[in-house]
């Protein structure tokens, strides 16, 4: 089965543009569980242009279905994720002003430093996944360095989808996540995806979840959020 962990990011930035905390974030979280999704994902950026360090813990507070908080490991990160101790971290390489993230771990410039991160958050029972891009190398190194799951970057499917002219791309997400699977990590993914590209991809066997944002809380623009969760949920488990 492939779990729906939705992300709350543009929630936030909308509740941002005014001071008077509409939309809730926690009410936006609690519509999702109720329309039944398995999880819910935040992104707490160093500007807290979203989602607040405040919000995670908030959410910590009610979420009966897991948690997974992504960001790049800086020391206020890890400090925030020891405090929360989240289902999830995934952890990703995304610069402080990054407008959205846009790659995965480059794990040879970066290995020493995620070998001493991983073991501390998995001591602390979080489950700890990689943002990668579907590259046969990093997702060797990723085992080796003692993730649990990686997430493949879906921007680049979601872009070939978009200009009709996708097998290429998606045999290399087919691969990625073939080799993941049999050494033993599991396999996540998320960006850009959306309720047209989302039926092929999860055609992919063994996705164990998917995090969406951007266009799940623009289609909720237009069908309320509950039922926005009910369309992906509906193609994610189409029985
Ligand atoms: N995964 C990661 C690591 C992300 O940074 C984001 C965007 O915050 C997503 C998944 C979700 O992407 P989207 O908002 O395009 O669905």
């Amino acid at each position: 089965m492939t779990n729906l962990s939705v992300n709350l990011n543009k929630v936030a930035l909308l509740r941002n543009s005014r001071n008077f905390g509409i939309p809730s974030v926690i009410k936006a979280a609690s519509t999702c569980m109720r329309a039944g999704a398995h999880g819910i994902t935040v992104h707490p950026r160093p500007d807290e242009r979203h989602i607040k360090h405040e919000d995670v813990y908030e959410l910590a507070k009610i979420l009966t279905v897991e948690f997974n908080v992504e960001g790049n490991p800086s020391p206020q990160f890890l400090e925030l994720i020891r405090e929360i101790k989240p289902t999830q971290c995934t952890l990703v390489p995304d610069a402080p002003d990054a407008f959205t993230s846009d790659h995965g771990w480059d794990l040879v410039t970066n290995d020493s430093w995620l070998r001493q991160i991983i073991p501390e958050l998995k001591e602390l029972g979080i489950r700890v996944s990689l943002f990668l891009d579907p590259d046969l190398i990093q997702i060797e190194l990723a085992k080796e360095i003692g993730a649990d799951r990686i997430e493949l970057y879906t921007e680049p499917y979601a872009t070939a989808y978009r200009h009709g002219d996708v097998e290429s791309v998606f045999q290399q997400y087919q691969q990625a996540a073939k080799k993941a699977q049999e050494i033993g990590l599991g396999v996540n993914a998320g960006h850009d995806l959306n309720l047209q590209n989302l039926g092929k991809f999860c055609s992919i066997p063994n996705i164990l979840e998917l995090s969406i944002g951007h266009a799940l809380i623009t289609d909720a623009l237009e069908m309320g959020l509950f039922t926005a969760v009910k369309k992906y949920l509906s193609i994610l488990s189409p029985n």
